[in-house]
């Protein structure tokens, strides 16, 4: 089948990549065109494990292409993917000027039926947006051509995304005909070979879908915030707490580590987006009201700890920093507790030396080149002289490292651990003065 894609981000990347791996023929548009001629020229703007590899096989097996002409995209594919950002506006609500500009090109250029898939998380409504948009121009053209519009969320995780896109938990599809339902099965046929994936559904039940899971799983890590802040202060260890509730099958393991903040692209705006959705329509939603606002401070918690620790005075100290990226297996510093955190040691007038080892080219381009901010080439050497270390990333990397080194090129014998990957005792042990999250002894 043919497929334009128009964003070339984390989605639309990943998802031209898959969908060209199962044969079908994409064409990805974007309107940046330094990242089209990147992706001409066989870079990867971004780090995803198992992308580079996947791209250009499709791309040499012409399968895959990139383009920054839109008219091309429109005129391409049956199917009209728009997988462009939906950032949040300075009131919190999802800003749809990319999506509607996408709509506005189809419109444009269209010739013939389309389906118009709407891959982008967007606030519910959004579709009827998407319909007008292309309807208006259309009409400004003084034609009817006929078009579908399907709003098929993206659930895929940065860092195993194309697992996610490959063997999808579910396939969600929000149509209001049955055209479109069969003109989509057939596409993600190759996707749902074991079992069926695919929940068909209204299309505005479709775009809550998304909003729901991303603030269930928002909620889940502010819960367990919430639960290690009080452990600390009654003498509790949220580990264990952990391990025992999350034994229950209906809470489960998964998803209930207690750290420094969620962050990310989606979860943050999300979380916001949704109580925007549901403030416009008169409710007002107190547990999303209060999962954002834990997770706010819970971004502050190692910085209180840091200030405490050295009673006040961070002037001229510094800090060694493992981990930049929001969560491991990706690059992506978008609204990371990593970046909370150094922008309040830096008004502290503290210097950072920092290592993650894939995020390093993107915290130069958000912070650029400064005195106080050392990019080190390795963990090891991002040690050297610091007044302690600060864990902020889960890679694996960190998780087994040299303690005997650590202590040895530290001025003093100090961790901040904003992921709980160390054993409390055993650091005790080691002569260490170890902070974490929720662990009562390490407070
Ligand atoms: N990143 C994730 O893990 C993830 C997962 C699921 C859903 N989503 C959602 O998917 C959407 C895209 O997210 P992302 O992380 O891929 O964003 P991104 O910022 O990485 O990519 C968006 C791309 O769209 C391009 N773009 C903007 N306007 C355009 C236009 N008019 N035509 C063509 N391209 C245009 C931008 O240049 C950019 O390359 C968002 O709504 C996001 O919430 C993201």
């Amino acid at each position: 089948m043919k497929i334009s894609i128009f964003g070339s981000g984390y989605v639309g990347l990943v998802s031209g990549a898959c969908l060209a791996e199962m044969g079908n023929e994409v064409l990805c548009v974007d309107t940046d065109p330094h990242k089209i001629k990147l992706l001409q020229q066989g870079s990867i703007p971004i780090y995803e494990p198992g992308l580079e590899a996947l791209v250009h096989k499709n791309t040499q097996a012409g399968r895959l292409a990139f383009t920054t002409d839109v008219r091309a995209g429109v005129e391409h594919g049956l199917f009209q993917f728009i997988a462009v950002g939906t950032p949040p506006d300075e009131d919190g609500c999802a800003d749809l000027q990319h999506v509607v500009a996408v709509a506005r090109s189809i419109g444009e250029h269209i010739t013939g039926y389309r389906v118009i898939v709407n891959k982008s998380t967007v606030p519910v409504g959004t579709a009827d947006k998407v319909r007008q948009a292309v309807a208006e121009v259309l009409s400004n053209r003084g034609l009817t051509i006929q078009y579908d519009v399907v709003s098929n969320p993206e659930f895929l995780k940065e860092g195993a995304a194309i697992d996610d896109f490959m063997k999808p938990d579910r396939i969600i599809i929000g149509a209001d005909n049955p055209r479109t339902i069969e003109l989509l099965r057939d596409l993600y046929a190759p996707f749902n070979r074991s079992h069926d994936r695919v929940v068909c559904m209204d299309i505005r039940s479709a775009e809550l879908t998304k909003y729901a899971a991303n603030a269930m799983l928002a909620t889940k890590i502010s819960f367990m915030n919430e639960l290690a802040n009080i452990a600390e202060r009654v003498g509790a260890d949220i580990e264990q707490v952990r391990i025992g509730i999350g034994s229950d099958p209906r809470i489960g393991y998964h998803f209930i580590y207690p750290g420094c903040g969620y962050g990310g692209s989606c979860f943050p705006k999300d979380v916001q987006a949704l109580e925007r959705t549901a403030h416009q329509a008169g409710y007002s939603a107190q547990v999303l009201q209060a999962v954002e606002a834990v997770n706010q401070r819970q971004k502050q918690v190692l910085f209180d700890k840091i200030i405490t620790h050295f009673q006040g005075e961070l002037r001229g100290k510094t800090f060694a920093l493992w981990g930049l990226a929001f969560k491991p297996n990706t690059d992506d510093m978008r609204a990371a507790p990593s970046r909370t955190l150094l922008e309040a040691l830096w008004s502290q007038g503290a210097k950072v030396r920092a290592y993650d080892p894939q995020a390093m080219h993107e915290a130069q381009r958000v912070y650029g080149t400064r005195a106080d901010f050392i990019l080190c080439e390795d963990q090891e050497s991002a040690l050297t002289g610091a007044d302690a270390l600060v864990v902020l990333t889960e890679w694996n990397v960190f998780r087994s490292p040299d303690f005997g080194k650590i202590k040895q090129d530290l001025k003093s014998p100090v961790i901040f651990d904003g992921r709980n990957l160390y054993d409390p005792e055993h650091m005790r042990d080691a002569g260490f003065t170890y902070y974490a999250i929720g662990r009562a002894h390490t407070i």
